[in-house]
């Protein structure tokens, strides 16, 4: 038996899409606080098969995603590298910023391989998941990852590592390089492990020039599904070049991507008729409708609906879940989908 998602990527139009939510499974769920307050450090946690696996299940228990998305985090890969991340309650991630003599001294070989208790947590739900739903495997973008290394922590305007991706172009290619070689290496291990599909995130693309675009997002990426595909992994990969604008048409035609997800401000339609022809297009109901919930909602999903349905869709959200969400709602969407009753509340 296929999955729903699976039959979508391989380009088949469907009048009830297929559902998952980025960031699904996290502390909007009860039962994912419960068994996260076993571990007092997230970066054990991701690292702990049992708890990772039980965790990427939940919200397809509970939800009937048709998809899981392997819990782990694109932050992962800077420590295969050698670098110290830490997660700061309130905070989030923070890292020692690197500099250019850093740079020459990451570990790249054998990067993949020291994050390697992931490919467990792959099986794990690979094995326990039900045949007609899919597991998502995941790294984040070379970029993306790139930002959160050299600036140390999240930032709105990125414009630290935009000044250093101009200001040491060598330092800037080795970095990108490490980052291409190990994140390829590791999604050729999760896909080895069991994952169906993956996906790149490269959350933080907006704000580049078309020529930073070209250098920081699209060719590295373009190299990480080369060496995926010359390793003989076939399965679709999904590409989200959040906030690219006008970027992702370039993004879409030349990465070697199967399907985008579009970010929240992207008319999905439109976008349709600018990328490869029946490319499929994951998204991108608001994130902040999610969180309003009600008749905010239903309507926003059913707008969704109607931009998706002339090609291959899968449901998701422009962006990830926020722990304020309201499990009900996320029922709801679900429900409403697939032309059940939904209690939007
Ligand atoms: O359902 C899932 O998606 C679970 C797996 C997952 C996580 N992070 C778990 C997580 C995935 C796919 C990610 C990807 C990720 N991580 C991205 C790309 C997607 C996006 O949202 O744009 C990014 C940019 C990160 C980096 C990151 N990780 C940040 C900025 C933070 C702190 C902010 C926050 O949401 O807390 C994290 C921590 C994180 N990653 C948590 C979870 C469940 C929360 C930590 C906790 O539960 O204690």
């Amino acid at each position: 038996m296929t999955s729903k998602i699976l039959e979508t990527l391989q380009g088949k139009k469907s009048t009830t899409p297929p559902i998952w939510f980025m960031r699904q499974a996290g502390r909007h769920l009860p039962e994912y606080l419960k068994i996260r307050a076993t571990a007092a450090d997230f970066i054990d946690f991701c690292f702990s098969p049992d708890k990772a696996a039980e965790v990427t299940l939940q919200p397809v228990d509970r939800y009937d995603m048709d998809a899981a998305i392997l819990f782990a985090d694109i932050l992962l890969i800077p420590i295969g590298l050698g670098r110290d991340v830490r997660f700061v309650k309130g905070t989030g991630p923070v890292l020692d910023p690197i500099t250019p003599m850093d740079i020459s001294r990451l570990k790249t070989h054998g990067a993949a391989d020291r994050i390697a208790s992931v490919y467990k947590t792959v099986s794990k739900v690979r094995a326990k998941l039900a045949k007609d739903k899919a597991l998502i495997g995941f790294c984040g973008g070379p970029w993306t990852v790139a930002t959160y290394m050299i600036e140390g922590k999240g930032t709105p305007s990125k414009e630290e590592a935009k000044r250093f991706a101009y200001e040491n172009p060598e330092a800037m290619s080795d970095l990108l390089e490490a980052l291409v070689e190990s994140s390829a290496e590791y999604l050729i291990g999760q896909a080895k492990a069991g994952a169906d599909v993956l996906k790149i995130f490269e959350s933080w693309a907006e704000g580049l020039s078309p020529q930073q675009f070209d250098r920081l997002v699209l060719y590295p990426t373009q190299d990480i599904i080369k060496r995926v595909r010359k390793a003989g992994v076939t399965v679709p990969i999904i590409g989200f070049p959040r906030g690219a604008g006008l970027n992702s048409i370039r993004y879409a035609h030349e990465t070697g991507i199967t399907a985008i997800a579009a970010g929240t401000q992207m008319p999905i339609d439109d976008f349709r008729c600018a990328i490869p022809e029946n490319m499929p297009i994951q998204g991108n109901l608001d994130p902040l409708a999610l969180r309003i919930g009600g008749n905010v909602l239903r309507k926003a999903v059913d707008q969704v609906l109607e931009d998706g349905k002339n090609g291959p869709h899968i449901f998701n959200l422009g962006h990830g879940v926020t722990p304020d969400v309201k499990i009900e709602n996320v029922q709801a969407v679900v429900n409403h989908i697939r032309g059940k009753e939904a209690h939007y509340v």
